[in-house]
């Protein structure tokens, strides 16, 4: 669990210092105060990388150079520090003073998941985020998930440069073997993945939703045929089109309720649910793997779902023993658990409402 967490200059932020209680924390403030802000300085800690989509320009804060981020992380036994810093010189990071490991090794120091106003995409966006949905679950349960995805990568974009610069049918099917061999190990990474993460992903379909939701992986070509003879079959196309059209890099998981389409038929608020239940399977998956609990950021859990909904939403994040960081406009709108810790925030700047660690919890922004 994250105890303890520093942003400088990051959006609105100027200094910000949050100590944070292991179970539930939660930030309280008025529109525009920066409570998004913060959950995407915490995310960015865990990632490298903004779950907003900004770039690094819209990150620093206005009129300075660079932002930093510094996070203490307990988890097996000792403390770890991270920090990452962006500006000019690019992304740098650090783990325990060490900076070769890239966002991968802050992912494996502060593994996180996000439930925000946007999670629906999840389900009613392209298969993109649904394969990196999935990949995440396999970054934590599949030991050379990673290893495989970064090799498959590679091969796509040779192969792709190849079809770009028009290289003869020969040569591109000198091309495919490695390109085969490395999509069936990302395929059959992922499948165990489902698999592994399916009794969660039914539980909280049920939770949440009341249903029982279907989930099928699309491996990115025909089911009918070997990728081999989908390539071949599908050469003078890619050669057209310079991009390889059969592969794991167009795979997606389909996912149903009560036999609909998720992404055609369900309500806002079901999607909201709908996602939000794949996100909360996917924490508990990894925790169960990684055998410790992940932080889970909640960004306005209101917005969207009655009130109900929103009690089921909290009660199932509750059971799942994650550490939790939730943003809310008021305190009411969210029940509290004892324990809690309270911040306030406005313009920017951070105060202590209620704090579950004896600390001096004010921060100047
Ligand atoms: N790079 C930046 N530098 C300075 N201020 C910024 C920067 N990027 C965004 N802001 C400002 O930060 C403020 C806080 O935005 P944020 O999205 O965190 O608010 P919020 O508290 O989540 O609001 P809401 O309740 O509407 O979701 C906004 O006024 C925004 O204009
Ligand atoms: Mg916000």
């Amino acid at each position: 669990m994250i105890r303890l967490f520093r942003a400088t200059h990051f959006r609105c932020l100027e200094s910000a210092e949050l100590s944070l209680a292991p179970a539930f924390n939660l930030i309280i403030g008025p529109n525009a105060s920066g409570k998004t802000s913060l959950l995407e300085a915490l995310a960015y800690l865990g990632r490298g990388k903004s779950f907003r989509g900004a770039g690094t320009q819209n990150l620093v804060q206005h009129g300075h150079q660079q932002f930093v981020l510094f996070g203490q992380v307990d988890g097996a036994g000792r403390t770890r520090n991270i920090g990452v810093r962006n500006g000019p010189a690019g992304l740098e990071v650090r783990v325990d003073g060490d900076s070769d490991g890239g966002a991968a090794a802050l992912a494996q120091v502060l593994p996180l998941q996000v439930i925000d106003p946007e999670v629906h995409n999840l389900v009613a966006g392209g298969p993109d985020q649904r394969r990196r949905f999935l990949d995440w679950v396999a970054f934590h349960v599949e030991h050379e998930h990673l290893f495989v995805w970064r090799q498959f990568k590679r091969a796509l974009k040779q192969r792709n440069a190849a079809l770009r610069s028009r290289a003869s049918a020969g040569t591109m099917r000198s091309w495919n073997a490695e390109f085969v061999e490395l999509s069936q190990r990302l395929d059959e990474s992922r499948r165990r993945s489902l698999d592994v993460a399916l009794e969660s992903l039914q539980d909280f379909g049920i939770r949440l939703l009341g249903t029982e939701l279907a989930f099928e992986y699309q491996q990115g070509w025909s089911k009918e045929k070997s990728l081999d003879r989908a390539l071949e079959e599908g050469l003078g196309r890619d050669l057209q089109l310079g991009v390889t059209q059969h592969g794991p890099h167009r795979a997606d998981v389909k996912v149903s309720y009560d036999e609909r389409q998720a992404r055609k038929l369900v309500s806002r608020g079901q999607q909201k649910l709908l996602a939000s239940a794949m996100i909360l399977a996917a924490t508990e998956t990894a925790q169960t793997a990684l055998e410790r609990p992940l932080l889970l950021l909640l960004d306005d859990p209101a917005a969207e779902l009655d009130t109900d909904s929103l009690d089921r939403l909290m009660s199932a994040v509750s059971g799942l023993g994650s550490q939790v960081i939730a943003t809310s406009l008021d305190a009411e709108a969210l029940s509290v658990p004892s324990g809690a810790a309270v911040f306030h925030v406005e313009h920017g700047v951070l105060s202590t409402v209620q704090a579950a660690v004896k600390r001096p919890g004010n921060t100047a922004c």
